[in-house]
């Protein structure tokens, strides 16, 4: 393990005004973005979308670096160099989400932890060859009646750990996912509860395995309503309980939190961001790792259709550039309009 060269990579990943673009869709995952689209799942069509994004002009403005699945890692852009090659040259860092999803957890009804610890070492040195400098690994917490668990939250928080400790032994930087959805009909007050419970037990177990925080980046959810809630947190509500509960939780030595959008809508995801940073100055960098809230405007102008590639790049760069604004804390809802 080289500190140094995992801090540099952190710090690289949440330099100000940039974040991380989430494009490792699971084969399952990105069946389903492209059946919305009526495009087949095909290598090729993966390879072509994935392609458009990447290819952006000025992507690298905004997007510090990318997490791929591992068939992108592997694969060749349309233009014949290997994707992680594609990036590096933009100055973009390449990743991988490593873990093997998330599965029912035995004797916990409702609940998953997720797997793929098993051979991760060998692995990791593997996706390192292959050029990948950061990696991801995403647990999932639900809230519902009785849910979730103590002994469902400890699980995860431990296996999200030696997830990291094994990262960081290859020099590959971890960035730690512990989602708690936000499908239930929950309010924000019962979100807060849950994700402070799950990132204290998150950070104890961090550091009862030796992780580095400053080489580490963390991917939470938002505080936030659960969507059946039939009152709606608005944004300044949102904003300030998330980096409350940040404060609260997470050590300043992490330099930077990274958020997923988790279903809320491209502008809603982008104003909470800015709303945020607005609240500062803060221990460490806020900035996003979305998935949805940056892919899902690029994914309908392209539509499937060649001729329509450059349309999907212009939507792409405009979430892009949207984005970097709010991690600045510089975003207004005029932005949306210019376009
Ligand atoms: P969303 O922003 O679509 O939630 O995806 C981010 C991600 O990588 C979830 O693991």
């Amino acid at each position: 393990m080289n500190p140094e060269v995992l801090k540099a990579t952190a710090q690289a990943m949440v330099a100000d005004g940039k974040g991380v673009l989430a494009a490792d869709e699971s084969t399952g995952t990105i069946k389903k973005r492209l059946d919305s689209i009526n495009t087949e799942s095909t290598e090729d069509n993966r390879r072509t979308y994935r392609d458009m994004l990447f290819t952006t002009p000025g992507m690298e403005d905004a997007i510090s670096s990318v997490i791929l699945f591992e068939e992108t890692l592997f694969q060749s852009s349309v233009g014949g160099k290997p994707f992680p090659e594609l990036l590096s040259g933009k100055g973009v860092i390449p990743g991988i989400k490593v873990d093997k999803g998330a599965k029912p957890l035995a004797g916990a009804p409702g609940e998953t932890v997720t797997e793929g610890l098993d051979g991760l070492r060998e692995r990791l040195a593997e996706y390192r060859k292959a050029g990948a400098r950061f990696a991801k690994w995403r647990a999932v917490i639900t809230i519902g009646d009785g849910i979730p668990s103590d002994y469902c939250i400890g699980a995860n928080a431990h296996a999200l750990a030696r997830y990291a400790a094994l990262c960081q032994e290859a020099d590959i930087v971890p960035i730690v996912e512990p989602e708690v959805l936000m499908d239930g009909d929950n309010t924000i007050e019962r979100c807060e509860e849950v994700t402070t419970n799950v990132l204290n037990q998150v950070f104890a177990r961090l550091s009862h395995q030796g992780v580095l925080l400053e080489g580490m980046l963390l991917k939470p959810n938002m505080v936030i309503s659960g969507k059946g809630c039939s009152v709606q947190a608005d944004i300044q509500t949102v904003a300030e309980a998330t980096v409350r509960t940040l404060k609260r939780c997470v050590p300043g030595a992490v330099p930077g939190i990274v958020f997923l959008s988790g279903g809320q809508s491209d502008d809603v995801a982008t104003a909470h961001l800015d709303a945020m940073n607005k609240l500062g100055p803060l221990p460490w960098k806020l900035s996003f790792s979305y998935g949805r809230a940056l892919q899902a405007a690029a994914l309908q102008a392209w539509g499937g259709v060649d001729a329509n590639l450059d349309a999907g790049r212009a939507a792409f760069a405009h979430r892009a550039k949207c984005n970097k604004a709010a991690a600045l804390g510089q975003y207004s809802a005029d932005m949306e309009q210019a376009a």
